[in-house]
């Protein structure tokens, strides 16, 4: 028998959890080198609950739909948010709704949750479409990197919409530049700030973010207008509670960055996908020509072609790769005794390639979400992307809208293509991306 974790009581019947005491460094380089492949290792070897050392911890890892859904619905409370998430990307966070736990974290989501309503929702819409359209009648053709470029427009639309502002694009790339730093530090080896290191540019662009929304704020304050900022400024619960300056910081920093990788990276992989598969492409755009250039709200779930295109990349490639959690108490997982203080994570990466769920899983095929296969729907938890629980994301609606009218405008204007044979060669040491950031071939149509 190998290494374990803490034993439970001598008369308990719950196992210990099987431990690798490999290096965790270098336990991490092969994990982000092929994440599919060193589950699959480890769960082989070791099961579905198993711990290793990482990134100066030990991390115990939960694979499957029936812990995913003990974790993430945490029905008696065992494990926080907090003081996983602090763990990572906690200095420059500090705050965020999803670093809140319980019933503080419950009050400030009333209060976050008034900027999600469907009603306000469709003001977003109304503010997004025309920038949208705009950016993307001005789309690069010929050689084009995906990322980049949709990564900007990311950026564009969070200005507009969230921040309700007009800046000056040297303004506007010291945001992004800060935003990339806050969200590539956490997943830095040294945690620690060295002056050039991630973990020193993180905590450095935090500070920028701060400056710039205390900065703004008394203007948000004055008027609501229809963007988050001001939103948040003015939002109030049913029992007239509303956020403080700081607060208001906080969560403007957190859900942006929150808004800013995910989109983008779903709609790379999606760019990407569709390369792939002119085939989808195809019948996507036919679709999109079914309805005007400008999209009503109720027209999104319409779009029934982009939707399977958007699950399955969000199935292949989760934008948030895994969830991390903090038992708070002894508690156990699929029948393993996880001692208070433990670690733990959600692997959905992995957990979206199960052939227990999904039939060949590795293949991109949109139509295991038509509602006669309906795959996603075998587990509660077969299908995670946006997390589930207390936490599941606020913004998924918000998202689907972005998405959505912005691969409508694209699928209507362009057309794109990636060279026979080539394959995104994907960089897992952050969020995931594609190291070589997507370069198609494309035209105007
Ligand atoms: C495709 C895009 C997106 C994906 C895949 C995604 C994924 C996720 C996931 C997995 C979580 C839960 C993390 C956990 O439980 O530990 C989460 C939480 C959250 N997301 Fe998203 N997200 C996306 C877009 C957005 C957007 C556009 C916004 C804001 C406009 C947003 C705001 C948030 C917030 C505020 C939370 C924390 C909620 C809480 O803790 O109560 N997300 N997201």
């Amino acid at each position: 028998m190998g290494a374990v974790l803490a034993q439970a009581d001598a008369e308990s019947s719950l196992k210990a959890v099987p431990f690798s005491t490999r290096n965790g460094i270098l336990e991490m380089m092969r994990m982000r080198r092929d994440p599919f492949a060193f589950s699959a290792e480890r769960e082989r070897k070791y099961g579905r609950v198993s711990g290793m050392n990482a990134l100066g911890i030990t991390i115990v890892t939960c694979s499957g739909p029936d812990a995913a859904n003990q974790i993430l619905m945490n029905k008696d409370r065992a494990f926080a948010n907090g003081p996983a998430w602090t763990y990572l990307i906690g200095p420059f966070f500090n705050r965020g709704i999803m670093l809140l736990d319980f019933d503080e974290h419950r009050d400030h989501r009333h209060i976050l949750q008034q900027a999600f309503t469907p009603k306000v929702l469709k003001g977003y819409m109304d503010e997004l479409q025309p920038m949208v359209a705009d950016r993307i009648s001005r789309f690069p053709t010929g050689q084009v990197k995906m990322l980049s470029e949709l990564k900007q427009l990311t950026l564009d639309v969070a200005l507009e919409v969230f921040l309700g502002l007009e800046l000056p694009q040297d303004e506007a790339d010291r945001l992004n530049k800060a935003f990339i730093e806050t969200v590539r530090a956490g997943v830095a080896y040294v945690r620690k700030p060295i002056p050039g290191g991630r973990w020193w540019k993180g905590i450095r662009s935090r500070k920028i973010l701060e400056e710039f929304f205390y900065a703004h704020i008394d203007e948000k304050r004055a008027t609501l207008t229809p963007d988050l900022f001001s939103v948040l400024c003015h939002a109030e619960s049913e029992d007239g509670t509303s956020f403080t300056d700081e607060d208001v910081v906080n969560h403007m920093i957190f859900v942006l960055m929150a808004a800013h990788d995910t989109t983008t990276i779903t709609m790379t992989q999606m760019s990407y996908w569709m390369a792939k598969h002119p085939e989808w492409q195809e019948k996507a755009r036919a679709q999109s020509f079914e309805f005007g250039d400008n999209l009503e709200y109720a027209d999104l779930a319409n779009l029934t072609v982009i939707d399977l295109i958007m699950r399955e990349s969000l199935r292949l490639c989760p934008p948030v790769p895994a969830q991390p959690r903090m038992a708070m108490k002894d508690t156990e997982v699929n029948g393993y005794f996880i001692p208070e203080g433990t670690f733990v994570v959600v692997p959905q990466l992995a957990n979206h390639r199960s052939a227990e769920i999904y039939s060949h899983p590795d293949m991109f095929d949109p139509e295991r979400f038509a509602p006669d296969r309906a795959e996603d729907k075998a587990h509660r938890m077969a299908w995670i992307p946006f997390g589930g629980g207390v936490h599941k994301c606020i913004g998924l609606y918000f998202a689907q809208m972005q998405i959505k009218t912005v691969m409508h405008q694209l699928l209507r204007h362009y057309e794109w293509s990636v060279p026979e044979g080539y394959t995104m060669p994907m960089d897992y040491s952050a969020l995931p991306v594609p190291k070589d950031k997507l370069p198609v071939q494309m035209r105007r149509l």
